[in-house]
């Protein structure tokens, strides 16, 4: 009923009209999704998959209320932001009431990217400045004027870092620069963005932005180190540019207590820009920047008009109301918090059975699963993971691997996720890393050779894959003993945030 070919026909059709840098998930065996509903996604054949990675279907797949409302609106009116309506200001007012005061006024726009380079464009007008300070591994979105800030991007195509961007590194306590065993990975990453802002004065350049998301998505889910934002704003400020939260992501109660991650970092720190997207719609492609008075003001002093045919229109703004109201009437927030914890609780446990697990880190229902063939030196267990998506595939489970070395199990599933699917996933998990680490000898060494050859059988087409998501004591780390440190410091680092 919902196909109008065979599976071989779509892919061939595919293969034929849509353009091939547009990439499936599971290229070597792609599926095929007939319908959803919540977190569950159903094939051609009625196979039900447990979705753990769409953060956009966020109030769940085809929600009725949303779909009810879309509907509603659709029948009576459809137009744009140049006629007076009353839903795109009362969507606004509602927004502007989940994020602090001074973040009031909001452009609407049909994308996370068109978000981003709108932010850019804000911030630029503001004190006249160009340059832009992005984070290592970030993703911004695929405009040209966001591929420029994107070394997620940009470091794999041939295009060159351009000398207005200026690339600071990723604030990973895990794999990054500064780790958990230093005394200060905040101030110490912070220091990075200082030094940053001086060289490019020194070479007679301005900052006009720094952007990043509150946590970092397709960089691996990085939870920066509490006190990194207060301190990067304060250099960014100091130099006349503006702080920029990417939110497209991560925002809108993904990480449970807060409506917006980068309020995990405390009622003191208030970025100048926030922009959102993804969850925003729940599938219907709208996306906001939000920001001051003063840098809207700063933004219409050009005399520009700015206008999207699309952004805001009533029936967008019908569907963010009616997100609105399911996150709050079926206490979205208080479900990521509840069914986060138990699956992290639940992951930790296994960390502490598969010597493949090197990290598990998250807060809400945002959480990443580092594999490590070599607990001790991190190395990124890249094949590993691939096999693992592939095979969780198999087990009806959708999971996707990210960061600079595709090893990170992206969890970010609808927000209706219950303490069942979290069992569920993390029991399959069990079964193929159980299967895994016998094949490659891994669970009887405490340490494995970075160089170790991996026995397990991984589906070569995996290694393509990619997309821009026990009760025993774990052993000891000779290093982070070394240091005085508990193994699971970086945990404890991440938990200082105010979650
Ligand atoms: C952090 C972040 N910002 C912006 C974007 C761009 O959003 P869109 O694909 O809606 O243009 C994405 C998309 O993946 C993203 O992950």
């Amino acid at each position: 009923m919902c196909e109008l070919y065979s599976k071989q026909d779509t892919l061939a059709l595919r293969r034929k009209h849509i353009g091939p840098s547009c990439k499936v998930f599971f290229a070597a065996d792609p599926i095929k999704i007939v319908r959803a509903q919540r977190q569950y996604m159903f094939d051609e054949r009625g196979e039900q998959y447990l979705d753990c990675i769409n953060n956009v279907a966020h109030v769940g797949h085809c929600h009725p209320e949303v779909v009810k409302a879309a509907l509603k609106q659709m029948e009576l009116l459809n137009t744009n932001s140049r006629f007076l309506h009353d839903s795109i200001v009362e969507y606004a007012r509602r927004l502007a009431a989940t994020l602090p005061e001074k973040l009031s006024v909001c452009y609407f726009t049909n994308s996370g990217s068109e978000a981003n380079d709108l932010a850019l464009r804000l911030a630029r007008q503001f004190r006249g400045h160009q340059d832009v300070i992005t984070l290592d591994h970030a993703y911004h979105g695929h405009l040209s004027s966001l591929i420029e800030i994107s070394p997620y991007k940009f470091r794999k195509g041939k295009d060159v870092k351009k000398a207005f961007v200026h690339v600071a590194p990723t604030p990973d306590t895990y794999r990054g620069k500064y780790r958990e065993d230093h005394a200060d990975p905040a101030s110490a990453y912070a220091d990075e963005v200082k030094e940053i802002i001086e060289e490019a004065h020194n070479s007679g350049r301005k900052i006009a932005a720094f952007i990043a998301e509150s946590m970092q998505s397709c960089g691996g889910q990085i939870i920066p180190p509490a006190g990194y934002f207060q301190k990067v704003a304060e250099y960014v400020h100091r130099a006349g540019g503006v702080f920029i939260a990417d939110e497209v992501q991560v925002g809108f109660g993904r990480v449970g207590k807060h409506f917006w991650s980068f309020q995990m970092h405390g009622e003191d720190f208030v970025p100048d820009i926030v922009t959102m997207g993804k969850p925003m719609g729940n599938g219907h492609p709208m996306a906001c920047v939000v920001t001051t008075k003063e840098i809207a003001e700063a933004f219409s002093s050009s005399g520009m008009e700015y206008f999207n045919t699309y952004g805001g229109n009533p029936v967008s703004s019908a569907v963010g109301l009616a997100v609105l109201n399911i996150i709050e009437n079926e206490d979205l927030q208080g479900n990521a918090t509840r069914v986060g914890d138990y699956l992290t609780e639940l992951l930790n446990k296994q960390k502490a059975k598969h010597t493949l697990i090197g990290d598990i880190r998250g807060v809400g229902l945002f959480i990443g699963i580092d594999l490590v063939k070599d607990r001790q030196k991190r190395t990124p267990a890249t094949e590993e993971a691939q096999h693992v998506i592939y095979k969780m595939k198999e087990k009806r489970v959708l999971l996707s691997a990210d960061g600079p070395h595709r090893n990170v199990l992206k969890i970010k599933p609808p927000m209706c996720f219950t303490e069942e699917d979290a069992k569920f996933m993390v029991d399959q998990l069990d079964e193929i890393l159980t299967v895994l680490e016998e094949a490659i000898g891994a669970q009887s060494e405490s340490v494995i050779s970075e160089n170790a050859p991996c026995r397990a059988k991984m589906p070569n087409e995996a290694h393509s894959e990619r997309l821009s998501d026990g009760t025993s004591e774990p052993r000891e780390n000779p290093s982070q003993k070394r240091n005085g440190l508990c193994t699971d410091k970086h945990s404890l680092l991440s938990k200082r945030l105010k979650t």
